[in-house]
């Protein structure tokens, strides 16, 4: 993995009340020294519970971030939330263009490109999604949608600290559906040598992970990939065990 350090990032979507704040507690509690040595891990909770999971996590090596962010520092954007924000609440990571942005809320690559900079402008780092929907896949297009979202979406100068990419297919996500382990290789080849075109030798340091329907049970296959460098969980997020049965493929 040349160095390039795992994350397995947890996203909550729109669950969880202030209740769940017990599910980082639980995490933080089943964290190993051992597994908190080798892996970062990532909670991204609604915006609502950025504050007190940040609180639940403090002194521990589980960072917490945003689900996603307005391009803007500040201004007339009724019910959006700025990198700015993000960060003052202790986040540091945001997660850029996921496919349900990109589906119900209209974000396009170039929307992605000017968050991703706005997570940078305020010293996160941004999570930028790529995936494609299964038709794209049964037409053959995968590698053409996935390295055009990458093209346009990551930032000049993107580095390892500032960018992580999360490959997520669109047919995967919360449907148990994963594709095969060559698939995934594949797809990070063509990503990591995208990343190559964009910005030299730092894209040896960024981090590639896969996402969708990514459970205990998997994990281990599907993390040993070569390039992938991690997993961006959704439903397996929300329960404590699962989500550190999937740290603990590392
Ligand atoms: O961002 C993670 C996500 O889209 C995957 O969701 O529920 O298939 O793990 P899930």
């Amino acid at each position: 993995r040349q160095g390039r350090r795992p994350l397995v990032a947890g996203n909550w979507k729109m669950n969880g009340t202030r209740s769940s704040i017990a599910v980082v507690e639980s995490v933080r509690h089943g964290l190993t020294p051992d597994l908190a040595e080798r892996i970062d891990l990532l909670i991204c909770p609604p915006s609502t519970l950025i504050a007190s999971c940040v609180a639940a996590a403090e002194g521990s090596n589980i960072a917490i971030g945003g689900q996603n962010l307005h391009a803007k520092p500040s201004g007339a954007f009724t019910g959006s939330i700025s990198a700015e924000m993000l960060a003052d609440l202790g986040a540091t990571y945001v997660i850029v263009g996921h496919s349900e942005r990109r589906a119900y809320h209209h974000e396009t690559d170039d929307g992605v490109h000017a968050k991703a900079l706005g997570a940078r402008r305020a010293g996160l780092c941004g999570i930028i999604c790529v995936g494609e929907t299964k038709d794209e896949r049964e037409e053959g297009r995968t590698l053409d949608i996935v390295r055009a979202q990458l093209a346009i979406g990551v930032p000049k100068g993107a580095t390892g600290v500032d960018t992580v990419i999360a490959y997520e297919p669109v047919w995967a996500i919360g449907t148990g559906l994963t594709p095969t382990p060559a698939d995934i290789a594949e797809v990070h080849a063509s990503l990591r040598e995208m990343l190559e075109q964009l910005v030299g030798p730092e894209a040896g340091r960024i981090r590639i992970l896969y996402g969708g329907s990514v459970k205990p049970s998997n994990a281990r296959e599907l993390m040993s990939v070569e390039n992938v460098d991690g997993a961006l969980v959704g439903g397996a997020s929300l329960v404590a065990e699962d989500f550190l049965g999937i740290a603990a493929a590392y």
